[in-house]
């Protein structure tokens, strides 16, 4: 099905059970333990044998020799995979070769051997066995150190390196209001509850890899490139995910070695990497330094908009597209945004839920803060001053649906706005100073296609087959919901199967793009089954009415398990694209809101309320969206106040590779939170009418935690997390 023109009405309109606050499908299975994780798939590989990785103990240089002769030696070793041994890798779409070190070392904890034994301690104990020599060579490891060394990056999914319209040193030179200041981000990591884990089982040519990965087919791809096989003799199953957050996109060491392990030693193996693997094998968001400049008029409508920034990544790798927003969220003539990317000898930095819109907005929405008290204006009335329905760059394109003006008001209303003194620093609950903040959220909508397979049986149930993932997100409950409007079916006649690269290809999960397309390639193989059972009873398709079970047309009513048939029917269709999302753009937008109060003696800060308001289309199950979003405030929550990879200057690693020492917010850091999703419809977007929200929700949230903190204290941090260290000495004196 090709979606090229607005949607018009279609059955998902109807709102039976599309819209509705559904429970989890799959929460039961959760709840038992009965929904099985990628290192649990016992019964299906009943006698799978144990991998542990072993990670690079340097962050660049060599291995001059490894001795594994007393590992081999121990009890239970069954193999030691190592670059020398596994045979030739090739590379696939994500640079998948160097997902196995050696002789070389790009980075801290690459993998450089995979030890198999009949126990998981037998292959840890052996592990400890393995002697390497390192020829350790100089690294760069400190993004500020060599920020300016930076080169344009390559194009890619955050757009091109520079923008620029208009006059923009012109128009900043000559504004009466002008600012210009300096964040950083840190690098921050996913830290999903499950690690990446995977069991892989060979017959004969044919790989089955049971793992946990946001994206099949991608990473089919990139397996059986590294592998030098056909894709077409890989399976991946990945039913479950215990969290992705960005880190799961991509084909990691986990599945690549349990694969070559399972190879060498002939019986399947199950690998999951250890919690500081996590941290330095995998991929991490990485740190910016931004500058944002700002040029107004004295009543504040922007008339210059600057916005650079700088990362670090490997050789070959790609920024942290932090610009990306600044493009599209503010009106103003004259424009530029910039990103350099210098090398770093650190683990790969990649995307991580929300890649750069989240970081992003971690400056711009602190600079828009800090511009609004330089003007004398309330910061939510700049903003609004500020909005656009136009793409700023190319103001003849303009934005399918944009209400943030709409998400800032609702939620000053509903926030108490009103009553907020402007002045900072003047607000006390005994020794906690009390102060509020808001923040815009913008992330892009993204199409993409996907596909999926429906059948019809004898008892009228609808199975649904498509390699979509569910990371936690709820894509099983709005894929059986979307089936169930579609056919007229309760949603206790729908079946979901995901995660498993013999169904359809779909969008996967990732970039928030998951639910409008996934949901829209169900939405294309359910028209195309409702014809087919119009067709096998000769009624038009157009004109039946699928409700209660029963597909009715000119006065027949036929029960949809009678209509399929003891064969029963199958349908298989994807939703493509046009070019509607180059007309128009799709975007999400929304507006956060934070009460915080700050020790005056310790500098703590304890969050106190948060709301987000959001404009995200149509909202497909409201009660698994609220979860994103209240999940995704938490993410960023950390990312004020916690989240940072502390990074070793010298040795070139983050040393706080646990959930010890990498903090993130637990119950107790966040105390209430409320989610409004703005009714809307966006017709440009899917038949669904919908778009992403679980990204929407991070973003800006870490601004309005630095601005409510600002707003207690009347001290101003750039740096982030905002721990209390950086506030001591700032604060007004203790009463
Ligand atoms: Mo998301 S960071 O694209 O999984």
């Amino acid at each position: 099905m090709k979606f090229d023109t607005p949607a018009t009405t279609n059955p998902i309109d109807q709102l039976k059970v599309i819209g509705k606050p559904t429970d989890r499908i799959d929460g039961p299975h959760k709840t038992t333990g009965t929904a099985r994780y990628a290192y649990e798939h016992h019964e299906e590989v009943p006698n799978a044998v144990y991998g542990h990785v072993i990670g690079a103990a340097i962050a660049k240089g060599r291995i001059a020799s490894i001795d594994l002769s007393a590992a081999k030696a121990a009890p239970g070793v069954l193999g030691i995979v190592t670059a020398e041994n596994a045979g030739k890798l090739g590379k696939g779409e994500f640079n998948t070769a160097k997902l196995l070190g050696g002789p070389a070392i790009d980075h801290y904890h690459q993998a450089i051997a995979l030890v198999v034994a009949q126990t998981f301690e037998q292959a840890v104990a052996a592990a400890q066995l393995v002697r390497v020599k390192y020829e350790r060579s100089e690294g760069k490891f400190d993004l500020a150190a060599v920020k300016d060394t930076g080169v344009k990056p390559k194009p890619g999914l955050g757009g091109a390196s520079d923008t620029a319209v208009g006059d923009f040193a012109g128009a900043f030179a000559a504004a009466p209001m002008q600012f210009d200041a300096t964040y950083t981000t840190p690098d921050q990591s996913h830290a999903m509850i499950e690690p990446h884990a995977s069991i892989a089982k060979w017959e004969g040519d044919k790989l089955t890899v049971w793992t946990s990965n946001q994206m099949i087919a991608w990473s089919v791809g990139d397996l059986a490139k590294t592998l030098g096989i056909p894709k077409e003799n890989v399976r991946l199953i990945s039913p479950y995910i215990g969290g992705g957050f960005g880190g799961k996109l991509f084909l990691r060491a986990d599945a690549l070695l349990a694969a070559l392990g399972a190879r060498a030693v002939r019986r399947p193996v199950k690998v999951a990497l250890h919690r500081p693997l996590v941290t330095n094998n995998t991929t991490h968001r990485p740190a910016t330094i931004q500058r944002i400049r700002f040029g107004a008029t004295k009543d504040g409508k922007l008339t210059a908009i600057g916005h650079e920034s700088w990362s670090g990544d490997l050789p070959e790798g790609a920024p942290e597209t932090a610009v990306g927003q600044t493009r599209l969220l503010y009106a103003g003539a004259n424009r530029m945004t910039a990103m350099r990317l210098a090398v770093l000898d650190l683990p790969e930095g990649n995307a991580m839920r929300a890649p750069g819109e989240a970081p992003g907005l971690m400056a711009l929405e602190i600079a828009m803060d800090e511009m609004a008290e330089k003007l004398g204006l309330d910061p939510i009335k700049f903003r609004i001053l500020n909005d656009t329905q136009v793409d700023p760059e190319k103001p003849e394109r303009p934005f399918s649906q944009r209400n943030l003006t709409e998400c800032l008001r609702t939620g000053a209303e509903k926030f108490g706005w009103k009553q907020r003194n402007p002045k900072p620093a003047q607000t006390r609950d005994g020794r906690w100073m009390i102060g509020t903040g808001v923040a815009a959220a913008f992330r892009n909508s993204l199409s993409m296609k996907s596909a999926a397979r429906v059948r019809l049986d004898n008892r009228g149930m609808v199975t649904v087959e498509t390699d979509m993932t569910d990371i936690g997100t709820g894509s099983y409950t709005i894929i059986a919901q979307t089936a169930a409007e579609m056919m007229g079916v309760p949603l206790a006649q729908v079946v979901v199967k995901l995660g498993d690269s013999q169904f359809p290809v779909s969008c996967g999960s990732g970039g928030q793009w998951g639910a409008h397309n996934s949901t829209g390639g169900v939405f294309a193989a359910c028209t195309k089954l409702r014809e087919a059972v119009a067709k096998k009873l000769g009624l038009d398709a157009k004109t039946a009415v699928f409700a209660d079970g029963h597909v009715s047309a000119g006065g027949r009513s036929v029960p949809l398990g009678q209509a399929a048939g003891p064969a029963g029917l199958v349908a298989e269709d994807a939703i493509e694209y046009g070019d509607l999302d180059k007309k128009s753009q799709l975007s999400t937008f929304g507006a956060h809101f934070v009460e915080v109060g700050v020790n005056a003696a310790t500098g703590e800060t304890r969050i106190r309320r948060m709301l987000a308001v959001c404009a995200a289309g149509r909202i497909l199950n409201p009660k698994s969206a609220r979860s994103q979003v209240i999940g995704a405030m938490t993410m960023g929550a950390g990312a004020a106040l916690m989240e940072e990879l502390a990074v070793d200057k010298r040795a070139g690693f983050f040393v706080n590779h646990d959930l010890a020492g990498y903090e993130v917010p637990v119950h107790a850091d966040i105390p209430h939170q409320e989610v409004i999703f703005l009714d809307e419809t966006d017709p440009m977007s899917s038949p669904m009418k919908a778009k992403g929200v679980g990204e929407l929700g991070i973003c800006g949230v870490a601004a309005a935690v630095a601005n409510a903190i600002y707003h207690a204290t009347g001290a101003r941090v750039r740096d982030y997390p905002i721990t209390l260290d950086k506030l001591l000495g700032h604060l007004p004196p203790v009463a």
